[in-house]
């Protein structure tokens, strides 16, 4: 028996050493160690097999050194698995108990997910989307629309010119697409026209040179004022929930008449007054109008027969609103602990 344990005491000894000399170049060969000494047939594995057949009398000390043993291979094969793990090698790794890895999903940019509830509202509505080109010349964006030859929205400072005559340019509105739906369409036309429109503006927190604006467009006959006033009423409870309100006041576009501004009621506050509605319990969030006959003639159009409203808004301007993102330039610098933060919105 004395044999047996002076034996052991040996084996013990030399794979202590073995342990603590291996080195292993990649994961596999970690595995391969880790079997050689705990796996079943493993030589730590054997050796609590034979200890079981050992006299209790000199278990004690025997015991002691084996789980030494035992624990000091466990702590290498730790230790090179970790390194392997900063190295890189983590996949490799054939550990069926390590949790998997998660791929992201991905989420939509706020602007979609605004750009494409609004479509969704105004579908509901009977309308349908309608595009058209971001390069564009002066009559859809400007003539068309019966902006006087000179209105100073043509200058320089607002619009990015392309070419001067014939003037091709990058649309500073969506009213463009309206124009265009006229010319190829004859009414009833109701139209949703989303969008990215340029301006000539220096990049701050409320403004940017790039942006994304919705048009809506309504021609029939017997078009009132109040339909319009209903529509973007629904709109608004649809978009900010049942108790928002809107007023109108009187505003000037040269292609409406008459026009209006659109606040709704500052859903941060309820409308009794706070920092982001500047305490009046007012939002502004788009200007609207009845096509004025000038565009409705430019259009091919007869405006004896038929009339019209038309809104226009920017969507960056509304999913701040709705997602209290206070800086515009977030929604152009792909920031991903900005976006991750609409993963939970479809
Ligand atoms: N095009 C206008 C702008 O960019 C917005 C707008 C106002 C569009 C009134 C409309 C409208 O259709 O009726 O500021």
């Amino acid at each position: 028996m004395k044999e047996i344990v002076v034996n052991m005491i040996d084996k013990i000894e030399s794979l202590l050493k073995e342990a603590s000399e291996f080195s292993a170049k990649n994961t596999g060969e970690i595995e391969e160690f880790r079997i050689r000494m705990l796996g079943k047939k493993g030589s730590v594995t054997l050796l609590f097999d034979e200890f079981k057949t050992i006299p209790a009398e000199q278990k004690k000390e025997l015991g002691q050194k084996i789980n030494a043993l035992k624990n000091a291979v466990q702590q290498k094969i730790g230790e090179l698995r970790n390194s392997a793990l900063s190295d890189g090698d983590i996949e490799k790794i054939e550990d069926p108990t390590r949790p998997g890895t998660n791929d992201p999903i991905g989420s939509r940019h706020p602007i979609s997910l605004v750009r494409n509830e609004i479509i969704d509202i105004f579908t509901r509505l009977g309308y349908t989307v309608a595009d058209g080109p971001e390069i564009e010349d002066d009559w859809h964006v400007f003539s068309a629309l019966n902006f006087p030859p000179e209105h100073p929205a043509r200058d320089m400072q607002d619009t990015f010119f392309i070419e001067k005559n014939p003037d091709i340019l990058l649309r500073t509105h969506t009213s463009s697409i309206q124009v265009r739906v006229m010319e190829n369409q004859q009414p009833p036309i109701r139209v949703i026209c989303p969008g990215r429109v340029f301006r000539n503006e220096a990049i701050s927190a409320r403004a940017h040179c790039i942006f994304h604006q919705v048009e809506g467009l309504y021609i029939d006959e017997n078009v009132t004022f109040a339909d319009l006033k209903q529509s973007i009423l629904y709109f608004a409870k649809e978009l900010f929930g049942e108790d928002a309100a809107i007023r109108l006041r009187p505003s000037y576009f040269p292609f409406t008449e008459p026009s209006a501004e659109v606040d709704i009621s500052c859903n941060l506050c309820s409308g009794k007054g706070c920092a982001v509605c500047k305490g009046s319990g007012w939002l502004e969030i788009m200007g609207c109008g009845m096509v004025d006959t000038n565009v409705l003639e430019s259009c091919g159009i007869d405006s004896n027969k038929y009339s019209g409203f038309a809104f226009g808004m920017g969507i960056e301007r509304i999913s701040m609103l709705k997602f209290g993102v206070k800086d515009l330039r977030l929604y152009f610098e792909n920031d991903l602990r900005f976006l991750r933060q609409f993963e939970s919105v479809i």
